[in-house]
């Protein structure tokens, strides 16, 4: 059932869907190109592609779960070079099974029957889904744990993360994933040499993730963007 708070679909300039939110006023990815917006802040820049391609088992948390887009190609990748992945991502308003089989994300993903095995787990799922965490193993060598809750109480698990994709909201518009204290809990579950990465480039969250004692670093952002955040434990 849809409310007026239902995010809506929106193209975006690589033609793959994005969801505008009615209650952020803002949309999930960027308009520039949602593919090309995960595959270059979320995938290369937190060093995840790589050591998939490398084949080296590797466990990413994902801030802001959302359409599952950044979920999905990573796992394709991961496929691809049958190295194992374990994706945990946290999740507030886990979006109804509908919105999911509604965006155009299938048939140009490569990775069609792995967005059907998610949205049909999705319908599988109690409406909404209890808080606490909803494992699914997609397949030998892919499980993902979905942490349903705010993620600003929800406990961590800490599994000495690789890579942590940060993909809240804007600051300004979803501040309570962007604070120090909010950071720390992410450095403290990766392990020394992994990698956050996150679209913003802003001077408070590079400054918020020195605080907490991340190196960070700048990179050039995806179209639209000049930089963007990569901050190493
Ligand atoms: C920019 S969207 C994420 C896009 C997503 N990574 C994707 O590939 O579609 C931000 C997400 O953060 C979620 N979110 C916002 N505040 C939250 C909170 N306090 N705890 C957990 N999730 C939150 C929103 O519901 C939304 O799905």
């Amino acid at each position: 059932m849809s409310s007026p708070n239902t995010p809506t679909p929106e193209l975006t300039a690589d033609g793959f869907d994005t969801l505008y939110s009615p209650a952020y006023g803002q949309t999930y990815h960027s308009k520039h190109g949602a593919l090309a917006e995960a595959r270059h802040v979320f995938l290369e820049g937190a060093g995840v592609d790589e050591r998939l391609a490398q084949g080296l088992s590797t466990r990413v948390l994902e801030v802001g779960f959302g359409t599952g887009l950044n979920f999905l190609l990573t796992a394709h990748r991961a496929a691809a070079s049958q190295a194992p992945l374990h994706y945990v991502a946290l999740e507030k308003d886990v979006l109804p099974a509908g919105v999911l089989a509604g965006l155009n994300h299938g048939p140009r993903l490569d990775a069609l029957a792995l967005r059907d095995a998610l949205v049909a787990w999705r319908r599988a799922l109690p409406e909404p889904p209890p808080f606490g965490i909803h494992g699914r193993r997609f397949s030998e060598i892919l499980l993902l744990d979905l942490i349903v809750g705010d993620a600003t109480i929800a406990p961590l698990p800490n599994l000495a993360f690789d890579a942590v994709y940060l993909d809240a909201f804007s600051p300004d518009a979803n501040p309570e994933l962007w604070t120090p204290d909010f950071l720390g809990r992410l450095f403290e579950v990766m392990r020394p040499g992994g990698k956050l990465a996150t679209y913003s480039a802003k001077g408070s969250v590079r400054r918020g993730l020195e605080a907490v004692g991340f190196r960070t670093g700048k990179r050039s952002g995806p179209p639209g963007k000049r930089e963007m955040l990569v901050a190493v434990r």
